[in-house]
């Protein structure tokens, strides 16, 4: 059987995805009935952190727990990734005991290599291109509070990063339109959007791209790896900011979202993250049940 990775939403087919939301949607009422469920019984997630974590490291590690299994925390501080054991070495040793390994890292091209290296999945936690694990929790939240997302529009307001990036490929997976307002030298990866011109469009005021939305979501102006381009982005993005004036241009039913953490009064208001539409400790909590779902999927052996 050939192994399957998840390095981007591209990696399952739609169906597959549709799969994996439902299956979350399961697994987090199952477990909030007290069923035990442990599929994942004997099985050791590997889970490398190059960047920092709350949200990823407690779904993953809780996930893991939840199904049966078990997960070990490494990072580059205190293992020999940190001094300069190739990747290729690494995955070819980690995959050879672990059952599945989740890695958060800096370029896209290390979680390439390493699925090429390795004998069991691995799962993107986050690079500075992709954070796909995020849009699975994300399409089941807004699936939880509005039903399907397909043929809706989403306004992406601000940076045009990692999160950006893989809410074009949501778009294309789960069949939205996508309108992304980000102010000029911080669009999206050009060949990404000219994949997907025929759902994504790019504007630069944010009020056309929120104009009658469905969904409104943000994220930090300086990624992870850009702190000190802070003051810099600061400025470029001022005008970027999600706020009520700018939620009144969706539609009264919209929904408000951020993969947190989050800086309340630049990227958005405490008003709106803190207010009615804001649907962010769902999205949050998703994490643990939507990762289960794609654990399951990817690890499960019968
Ligand atoms: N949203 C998210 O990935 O959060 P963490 O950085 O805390 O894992
Ligand atoms: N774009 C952010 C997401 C954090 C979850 C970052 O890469 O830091």
């Amino acid at each position: 059987m050939t192994v399957r990775h998840f390095l981007t939403l591209k990696d399952l087919s739609k169906d597959e995805l549709q799969i994996v939301l439902q299956r979350g949607i399961e697994l987090k009422k199952r477990q909030k009935d007290g069923e035990i469920y442990e599929p994942l019984k004997n099985q050791t997630l590997a889970m490398i952190f190059e960047k920092s974590s709350t949200r990823t490291r407690l779904s993953f590690e809780i996930g893991m727990t939840q199904l049966g299994g078990h997960a070990i925390f490494l990072s580059p501080r205190d293992s020999q990734l940190g001094r300069g054991e190739p990747i290729e070495d690494s995955a070819r040793v980690i995959s050879s005991m672990a059952d599945a390994i989740m890695i958060r890292t800096f370029g896209h091209e290390i979680i390439e290599n390493m699925a090429e290296y390795s004998k069991v999945p691995i799962i993107n936690a986050l690079t500075d291109d992709f954070h796909p694990c995020q849009l699975l929790a994300d399409m089941q939240t807004y699936y939880e509070h509005r039903g399907s997302i397909a043929g809706k529009t989403v306004a992406w307001i601000g940076d045009g990063n990692n999160m950006c990036h893989s809410y074009i490929n949501a778009a294309e997976q789960y069949d939205f339109k996508l309108r992304i307002a980000c102010p000029e030298g911080y669009d999206p990866n050009p060949e990404l959007v000219e994949q997907h011109a025929d759902r994504v469009e790019i504007v630069r005021n944010s009020k056309d791209a929120a104009a009658n939305a469905d969904l409104i979501v943000t994220d930090v102006w300086a990624s992870m790896g850009q702190e000190e381009e802070q003051r810099l982005r600061e400025k470029a993005f001022a005008d970027y900011q999600v706020n009520e004036e700018l939620m009144a241009c969706a539609k009264d039913t919209a929904l408000f979202m951020h993969c947190l953490p989050a800086h309340r009064g630049e990227e958005v208001t405490a008003e709106v993250i803190d207010g009615k539409q804001s649907v962010i400790w769902d999205e949050a909590e998703n994490r643990l049940h939507a990762q289960k779902a794609l654990l399951e999927f990817l690890m499960a052996k019968s």
